[in-house]
């Protein structure tokens, strides 16, 4: 080939590249995603493989990690002694057995326990109850686990190791809980600079620089995270309805006649779309790396909300510089669904579902896994 066409092809493509850096400023999410250590796609266990064992307990968080998860996601709180333990709902009630050992505090919030009167609690046990089909012996008297108890589990397999989706749940309850956060996080060592071998690596997300996720729907709890741990990726929890996005209808759940809450959900969409936009914006100016949207399931049932990854949506936050890790899905049908509408990371239930659907299955099976694990 002559010397000068390579010249002028080089030149040419230069400029065409050039052209195109100045068309998209912003990093591909991939690349994004990269810089940041998080895997992309990333498989984010929600309560841990709550799926197959009970929620938020060692069970589940220590299949999620032999899975080979991303990261163990939980729901921050804070007991009445100043511990900070794993719970997604405000009381005791569903996921305990309070109301026999406590009757008389069986509504109480869960903060207003301390954390050795959270400890006698039966984690476990309702699990087998509500899910017979799953029921194990091994769930019976599982106990409600602290942050220092989910750390020790994410740090506990020496073949993967995944990294830590933290919400915190309710921040308005819990002043404070944001540096609480940061000093147990730094005591432990996970606010620690780390090598960049070890962040491209997917069985060492938890060594990596994308180790912690931190994650709020509160505003004010997105600001106080990041005045505390700036270097730490932050996810702004994305839903339509009171203290997020403003609904289109102002028409409640009671007053649309509808069947059931994922029906009345389904159809609740923000008030137009620059009221979405200046959601992810305001996300990314309070130093957020991304947004976590709800999804409208197929299927329908309590986990699904209003459709906030359509492909504008994604895209929007996208050309933000930003990434999109929705919640929360389970069945294949709605893990297609969101791939194909451009989401980067998916909360599930069901680690070793999403695990197989981004053709990274885990070695062994959920039974063999959890019997491994003594369950
Ligand atoms: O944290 C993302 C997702 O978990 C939000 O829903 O209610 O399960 O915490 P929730
Ligand atoms: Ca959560």
């Amino acid at each position: 080939m002559p010397v000068s066409f390579t010249k002028s092809a080089l030149l040419l493509s230069l400029m065409l590249g050039l052209g195109q850096a100045q068309a998209t400023s912003e990093p591909s999410p991939s690349a994004l995603a990269t810089r940041l250590g998080i895997p992309h796609p990333a498989v984010i266990a929600h309560r841990g493989a709550s799926f197959d064992a009970p929620e938020s307990t060692a069970a589940a968080y220590k299949l999620a990690r032999d899975l080979g998860a991303d990261y163990l996601e939980m729901d921050l709180q804070r007991s009445k002694d100043g511990v900070l333990f794993a719970l997604h709902d405000n009381n005791l009630q569903r996921t305990t057995d309070v109301a026999t050992k406590f009757p008389e505090r069986k509504d109480s919030p869960a903060n207003e326990f301390t954390i050795a009167e959270l400890k006698t609690l039966d984690a476990g046990s309702w699990f087998n109850t509500a899910y017979p089909d799953r029921a194990r012996p091994g769930y019976v008297g599982l106990k409600i686990l602290t942050l220092d108890e989910i750390i020790d589990i994410a740090q506990g397999n020496p073949l993967h190791k995944p990294g830590l989706y933290i919400e915190t749940k309710e921040p308005k309850q819990f002043p404070g809980i944001e540096r609480d956060l940061k000093d147990k996080l730094q005591d432990r060592g996970w606010l620690s600079p780390t090598g960049s071998k070890l962040a491209k690596s997917n069985l060492a997300v938890g060594q990596g620089k994308g180790k912690v996720v931190l994650q709020t729907f509160e505003k004010s709890s997105l600001e106080l995270l990041e005045k505390e741990m700036p270097q730490v990726p932050k996810i702004l929890l994305l839903w339509v309805g009171e203290g997020s996005i403003e609904p289109k209808s102002k028409v409640t759940f009671a007053e649309s006649g509808d069947k059931d809450k994922a029906t009345y959900y389904a159809k609740q969409e923000p008030k137009d779309k620059a009221e979405f936009q200046q959601w992810v914006e305001y996300a990314k100016a309070q130093g957020a790396i991304g947004t976590g949207p709800s999804a409208a399931l197929t299927k329908g049932g309590d986990q699904s909300y209003s459709d906030l990854v359509k492909p504008w949506m994604n895209q929007f936050t996208h050309d933000q510089g930003m990434l999109v890790h929705v919640y929360t899905i389970d069945d294949a049908v709605d893990y297609q669904k969101v791939t194909d509408a451009g989401v980067d990371g998916i909360f599930t239930n069901r680690a070793s579902e999403l695990l197989k659907f981004y053709k990274r299955p885990a070695a062994a099976s959920v039974a063999q896994l959890l019997q491994n694990n003594g369950y």
